[in-house]
């Protein structure tokens, strides 16, 4: 892991601070913002002087790529905070070499690793204030790049920005969620950009969940592209489907988004003594478990979601509604994961990474 130091870092420090103001028991998600952010451009073939300052508006010429052809990757993850004030980040290496899998698909430079930690702790230890203790407490944590070079030609931009901002939150869904299961639209095809967090897989989601929410679904269950046969995951989790109690989820491939919060709870799932299978599942086994009621639970794992249980889904204008189960995975897999990361247990597999 590398270790953390402020001497690249040109940090310009907010004069006030907005915290006095933000309800901690009322947040709506991704609404409000930290005092400070961090920023790193790249120009000419390398990154630039990376620097910390307040949170604020930026201006970019209406040319900048980004806007035109959706060069953009990003990635989520958070900050927690113990009882003892510590702050920790659950698995941040995976989130850096992820974003840098996504650049590298969109044609974008990577960002070298030690700027990535070393602009992350410095945000972090100075927007401390923000990150509140307790189960479900945490600082989301949203890096990015954009193309920013002025040129509208349908190329790889030459300029870009890499940008931290932090916003406090709670659990992203709350309640049980409702899910369509995909059956005209697709997020993501073979060869496609899927597997990547390319901006535009998010917004190509929105119009398809804006007519699912219309009928009174939170989430698509998105399925593959070419027959609609196979579940793969939600917009922003991962699914696992539990039938009796076999835990089953969807294998990587280039349409799915391969989840940090995913692989914990396989691993989760194995030092528990879980049967689990990583296979192809098709919408049609799924709909026979729920029939004759060997399906369990249905739950999506995401950083933002955390695990987040399904209570009905939707194929062929068929609803089917999920039974509560009093030894739900869900719940074991979503205490044992917070636990971890609050600091309120044993890591053994090395996730928790201590800002200091
Ligand atoms: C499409 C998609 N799938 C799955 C996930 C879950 O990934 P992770 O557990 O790394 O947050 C996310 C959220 O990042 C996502 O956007």
């Amino acid at each position: 892991m590398i270790e953390p130091s402020n001497n690249e870092i040109d940090i310009v420090k907010s004069s006030n601070t907005k915290i006095h103001d933000v309800d901690f028991n009322n947040l709506t998600f991704g609404k409000t913002f930290t005092d400070h952010m961090f920023v790193c451009d790249y120009i000419d073939g390398s990154w630039q002087q990376p620097k910390i300052m307040p949170y604020q508006a930026m201006t970019f010429e209406p040319s900048a790529r980004v806007f035109h052809y959706g060069q953009a990757v990003f990635e989520g993850m958070k900050a927690y905070k113990d009882e003892n004030g510590k702050i920790w980040l659950f698995r941040p290496d995976e989130n850096h070499s992820r974003i840098n899998k996504s650049a590298a698909r969109l044609a974008m430079p990577e960002f070298p690793k030690d700027y990535f930690f070393n602009g992350l702790t410095n945000l972090l230890k100075l927007d401390k204030d923000w990150i509140k203790p307790g189960l479900g407490n945490s600082l989301y944590i949203r890096p990015f790049v954009i193309a920013t070079e002025p040129a509208i030609s349908a190329s790889p931009a030459n300029s870009y920005r890499f940008i931290i901002i932090c916003s406090p939150a709670k659990a992203y869904y709350t309640g049980k969620v409702r899910v369509l299961f995909a059956q005209q639209y697709s997020r993501s095809a073979d060869g496609g950009v899927g597997f990547a967090k390319a901006a535009g897989n998010y917004a190509a989601q929105f119009y398809p969940t804006s007519l699912a929410q219309k009928k009174g679904y939170q989430q698509i269950i998105w399925t593959d592209a070419r027959t609609h046969e196979f579940l793969e995951e939600a917009g922003t989790m991962n699914i696992f489907f539990r039938v009796n109690n076999k835990l089953i989820t969807a294998p990587n491939n280039d349409r799915i988004l391969d989840g940090i919060t995913r692989k914990s709870l396989l691993q989760l799932a194995e030092d528990n003594q879980i049967d689990f299978e990583v296979r192809p599942i098709s919408v049609n086994e799924i709909k026979e478990a729920a029939r004759n009621g060997s399906l369990k639970e249905i739950f999506g794992a995401g950083t933002a979601a955390v695990v987040s249980p399904i209570s009905a889904f939707e194929h062929d204008n068929e609803v089917f509604e999920i039974p509560n189960t009093e030894d739900s995975y869900a719940s074991m897999f979503k205490e044992q994961l917070q636990n971890i990361q609050h600091n309120l247990s044993e890591d053994k597999h090395h996730w928790r990474y201590e800002v200091k």
